[in-house]
């Protein structure tokens, strides 16, 4: 996915991103955003540290860069335990999984993340840890094979995804706190932004703040990356300061629309309206059409697409909505009133 490397909205994790972990809230309370999910959680904290035991089991879930990973830290931190980091891909056989179970301390969080590669037959030594904190593992080969019963510490399992769609049902049922996360609303990210330019050490106006955490996507990873950017352009074309007018010319530069498109966003309504008409069309046809995973289009473009209400998926395809069209400054072809519908007589309103 070369169109991936280096975009501004960019959702995974790259090299070149190591200097945001320095933003990483610690604590609960400077974790920003996410109300009902901080909530929820601080209760099950609270209470798991009153009874001394291991706090449920926690499945976070949400597209890319909403601060999982911040959040799963947060919870290990909260709780004063270890916090031991792996994920789906990484763990390769069932001799991985019990080897990282059989070294957690009582209560520690084990994170893993993809959780939704996991693959079936490690998911099923995983039910019975996360059930009964134990593993069944057997011994030897053949008719003289047996199989042993091994404890484990009671650990507390923080597993995120993109996608719960994913995850097996078995699995999913054995989270006792599954939480999503939402795309931030502008004045949580602003406040996002804010903070980040503190421990950055970069100048900003509340106005220019403001008109980045509009651009963002809803997402803090795409924030703080945008304020970097957006501050080069303060120190090389202003005076350092981050104006309105200054994030404005600067995302512009950036390809970052007004609603927070970058271009490959805008390519995928284009090929859409252009070669099929707006929809429906298939995941795989459209992906084909503009060379990218799949999977790319239903965890990265498509959910912030949908929340804008430019997209909408129907069971024959994906559809791009008159305020998709409206965005692209392409007339829609629908009648007014909508969906193609030809009017009976003249002037009839729908
Ligand atoms: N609620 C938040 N408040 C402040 N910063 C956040 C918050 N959530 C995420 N971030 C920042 O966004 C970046 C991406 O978060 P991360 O936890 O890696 O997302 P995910 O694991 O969901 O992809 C982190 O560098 C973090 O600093
Ligand atoms: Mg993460």
């Amino acid at each position: 996915m070369e169109e991936q490397e280096g975009r501004i909205v960019a959702m995974e994790e790259q090299a070149a991103d190591d200097w945001q972990y320095s933003l990483r809230p610690r604590k609960i309370r400077e974790y920003i955003g996410q109300e009902k999910a901080k909530e929820n959680l601080s209760v099950f904290i609270k209470a798991a540290l009153d009874r001394g035991e291991a706090l449920d089991h926690v499945l976070l879930y949400g597209p890319p860069g909403l601060g999982k990973t911040t959040l799963a830290a947060i919870i290990a931190n909260e709780l004063g335990v270890n916090f031991r980091v792996t994920s789906g891909p990484a763990i390769e056989n069932s001799r991985t999984l019990a080897e990282i179970l059989t070294n957690l301390e009582k209560r520690d969080v084990l994170f893993i993340d993809e959780i939704h590669r996991l693959s079936r037959s490690i998911e099923e030594v995983l039910y019975s840890a996360m059930e009964d904190f134990a593993l069944d593992i057997i011994i030897g080969k053949g008719p003289g094979a047996r199989s042993i019963r091994l404890d484990i510490a009671p650990f507390t399992l923080v597993g995120a995804t993109t996608r719960w769609g994913a995850l097996a049902a078995p699995l999913r049922d054995r989270f006792g706190v599954p939480l999503r996360l939402e795309y931030y609303r502008p004045e949580a990210l602003k406040e996002i932004i804010k903070r980040a330019a503190e421990i950055l050490k970069i100048q900003i106006e509340d106005e220019g703040a403001a008109e980045i955490a509009r651009r963002s996507r809803g997402t803090p990873r795409v924030a703080n990356r945008l304020l970097k950017r957006v501050r080069d352009f303060a120190q090389v074309r202003g005076n350092g300061v981050i104006t309105k007018p200054l994030a404005d010319e600067a995302l512009v530069r950036l390809e970052v629309d007004n609603a927070g498109l970058d271009r490959m966003d805008r390519r995928m309504l284009m090929t859409m309206i252009q070669k099929f008409a707006g929809g429906p069309v298939g995941l795989e046809t459209l992906a084909a059409a503009i060379s990218e995973e799949t999977d790319t289009i239903t965890d990265v473009y498509e959910p912030f697409l949908i929340q804008l209400g430019f997209l909408m998926r129907t069971p024959r395809g994906r559809v791009v909505t008159r305020t998709g069209y409206e965005h692209m400054k392409i007339p829609y072809p629908g009648a007014e009133g909508g969906g193609g519908y030809i009017p009976l007589f003249e002037g009839e309103r729908v």
